[in-house]
């Protein structure tokens, strides 16, 4: 049996990386699977940096395989923010895509370049090995919301080689081409 702890409460999170590792591993965890709460201070600037520090932290403390993702979304015209800090720019979904709404209100079409970046820890600690992974992906920020699927900032982020928002496409196009979906990629390459 091949079990994986996904160092994660963001269920969104949880179902791609699940969906995309599922031939990989037989048993997948989230951190919402264990009452014993485990407080974990995302607190660098680096999100490699946060990526290694949940994986170690939460392989070290259940003994098991562990993946943690530390993502976010740089927007240009913001001077790359939210970025690292983009789980804390607003209380949920709804909030942060409001505030980032009204910070670039009145920013034109072509002005509003944004990157999704995610950074991919996988610990195992019988061998004491951290292996780091990194996916990108490069979208506009649209004026308002399309579509239902997703999680996040999907709503927003318009993908033109789809001309499509990732929030209008189902999780298992969204996996073939995100920046967590890259990163995982290139994760299963690496151990086959
Ligand atoms: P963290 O990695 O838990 O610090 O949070 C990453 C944050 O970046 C999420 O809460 C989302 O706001 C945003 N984010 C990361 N990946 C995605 C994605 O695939 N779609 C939409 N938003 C994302």
């Amino acid at each position: 049996m091949k079990n994986i702890i996904i160092a994660t409460e963001n269920m969104g999170k949880f179902r791609e990386i699940k969906a995309l590792l599922e031939h990989s591993f037989d048993n997948f965890y989230s951190l919402r699977d264990y009452k014993d709460r485990v407080p974990i201070e995302e607190d660098s600037d680096l999100y490699i940096e946060n990526a290694l520090k949940k994986a170690r932290k939460i392989g070290d403390r259940f003994g098991m395989h562990t993946l943690a993702d530390d993502s976010g979304l740089e927007v240009q015209a913001l001077g790359g923010r939210p970025g690292v800090r983009s789980s804390r720019y607003g209380k949920n979904d709804d909030e942060r895509i409001a505030r980032l709404l009204s910070e670039l209100e009145g920013i034109p079409w072509d002005e509003r370049a944004a990157v999704f970046k995610a950074y991919l820890a996988f610990y195992m600690p019988e061998r004491e090995r951290c292996y780091v992974f990194y996916g990108e992906l490069r979208g506009i920020i649209g004026m308002d919301k399309h579509g239902q699927n997703g999680f996040g900032f999907d709503p927003v982020f318009f993908v033109p080689e789809l001309n499509r928002y990732l929030a209008e496409i189902p999780m298992e196009k969204k996996n073939r081409l995100s920046h967590r979906g890259r990163a995982i990629q290139a994760l299963i390459d690496f151990f086959h």
